[in-house]
């Protein structure tokens, strides 16, 4: 569910035009909605409920600092993967000290940037990160709280490049070694045991392997337990979206339409398997959902440029590009492509929605059928809250996108399109070229 919607002809996010942003801001740009991400949060909260569960949102996804400090103010707190994401919570007024700062190689001045802002705990994924985080530590002068990630060998069954949880991905303490790990963590002066974590993949369609990989960790969980007193269990992140019938599926008569054995996760159905098999262990319940929190919360908006008609193929050419929305070119993912003005009366149109980037690559969608639109018209990229903007780069000296925040009938810049002299600001001619 979410709140982009046609009012009449015209595509809405909550009471906005979309057509009112892009005069005022142009395009490429991305649109969220702050009342789809307050629903997402609540729905996940409800879902939970019976547990002492606390999402840690995970802002690799969408990182933008009003973003943040909605989360914030809903009473989320943060997934962090860096130096960098740990400054843009503290830059949003909001707090590390609830936070988790997961990832496989932190630095030694990361890891004493979260310990000097009081990291609720690292997510330690080997033995030698251990190692490095008792150092630091000592330097710091302060007990470092850690849960160790353990990697249940579980398969998501998602895309091979978002998937984690298997014993052949680079994440985690496989579980038959995790017992030593944690043995050997107790014996670090200056490392404090807090709770034990998994991240099993991305954009999961299905309750199955979130309940597979739980049953299999919850023996473990009891245990430490009993062993070192943990006091949460991070089951991470990953419930995934709708994509293919985006725009559709804002509305609840869609999801009573779908058939009950092809019915994606909502956050009621996680919610309702994993209660029963965690209210057990008596553990803080944290969460990790990055995608789920915003991904059909934003669309990337954008303006026709041609309808070039070729033989046989026709493409459709529009401003933004794979440095804008990577995720089509990274992932062969699809993203449902609408028009902001919709009109019956248009011919169908069968193209290939395709940027303006130099390689064949920058394809968003190959014999895509759409009702025919021409130069100057607008379309909107559905479910691109999440892993859009933050994997966006300035390849073929793009600037970097706008986004746009609404609420209601309010909308708001928060982050203004890039500038040629920002996009240059950190170069320089060496002398010996002068
Ligand atoms: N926790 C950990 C340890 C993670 O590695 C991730 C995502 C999450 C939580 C959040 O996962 P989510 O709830 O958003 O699925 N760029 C890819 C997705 C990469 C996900 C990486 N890790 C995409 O665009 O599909």
């Amino acid at each position: 569910m979410h709140h982009f919607h046609y009012s009449g002809p015209d595509l809405h996010c909550e009471s906005v035009d979309l057509a009112a942003v892009a005069k005022l801001y142009g395009t490429p740009t991305y649109i969220y909605s702050a009342a789809t991400m307050e629903d997402n949060y609540r729905r996940l909260q409800r879902g939970l409920s019976g547990l002492d569960a606390q999402l840690c949102y995970a802002m690799k996804a969408n990182s933008n600092l009003a973003l943040l400090r909605h989360f914030s103010n809903l009473g989320a707190s943060f997934d962090l993967v860096s130096g960098g994401e740990i400054q843009r919570v503290l830059a949003a007024g909001a707090n590390v000290r609830s936070s988790v700062f997961a990832g496989i190689g932190k630095t030694e001045p990361e890891i004493r940037l979260a310990m000097e802002n009081g990291v609720f705990a690292f997510h330690v994924e080997s033995e030698p990160e251990l190692a490095r985080i008792n150092h630091v530590a000592g330097k710091v002068g302060l007990k470092a709280p850690i849960a160790i990630r353990v990697n249940p060998d579980v398969d998501a069954k998602t895309h091979a490049k978002i998937t984690t949880g298997k014993s052949d991905n680079k994440f985690g303490i496989p579980l038959k070694y995790a017992g030593a790990a944690y043995e050997a963590a107790a014996k670090y002066p200056n490392i404090a045991i807090k709770g034990v974590q998994m991240h099993i993949g991305s954009q999961l369609t299905s309750v199955a392997p979130y309940v597979e990989a739980v049953e299999k960790m919850a023996p473990f969980a009891a245990d430490l337990k009993t062993r070192f007193g943990i006091t949460y269990f991070s089951i991470g992140g990953g419930m995934g979206i709708v994509y293919r019938d985006a725009l559709a599926s804002g509305q609840q008569a869609w999801w009573d339409a779908q058939p009950a054995d092809k019915r994606p996760l909502t956050p009621e159905s996680y919610g309702a398997s994993m209660v029963p098999l965690l209210k057990p262990l008596g553990l803080k319940i944290l969460l990790e959902h990055g995608r789920f929190m915003v991904g059909n919360a934003g669309v990337l908006l954008s303006r026709v440029e041609h309808l070039k008609r070729g033989a046989g193929k026709n493409f459709l050419i529009v401003d933004a590009a794979m440095n804008d929305l990577v995720r089509p070119a990274m992932y062969e993912s699809f993203h449902e492509i609408v028009p902001v003005h919709r009109d019956s009366s248009r011919r169908a149109l069968t193209a290939d929605v395709v940027g303006p980037i130099c390689e064949s690559g920058d394809c968003f969608a190959k014999d895509r059928q759409l009702q025919e639109v021409g130069e100057g018209e607008l379309i909107a990229f559905m479910s691109a809250g999440a892993y859009g903007y933050t994997m966006a780069s300035r390849y073929n000296t793009r600037a970097m996108p706008a986004e746009v925040l609404v609420r209601g009938s309010a909308f708001e810049l928060i982050n203004a399109r890039e500038t040629f002299e920002q996009m240059v600001a950190g170069e320089k001619i060496p002398a010996f070229l002068r």
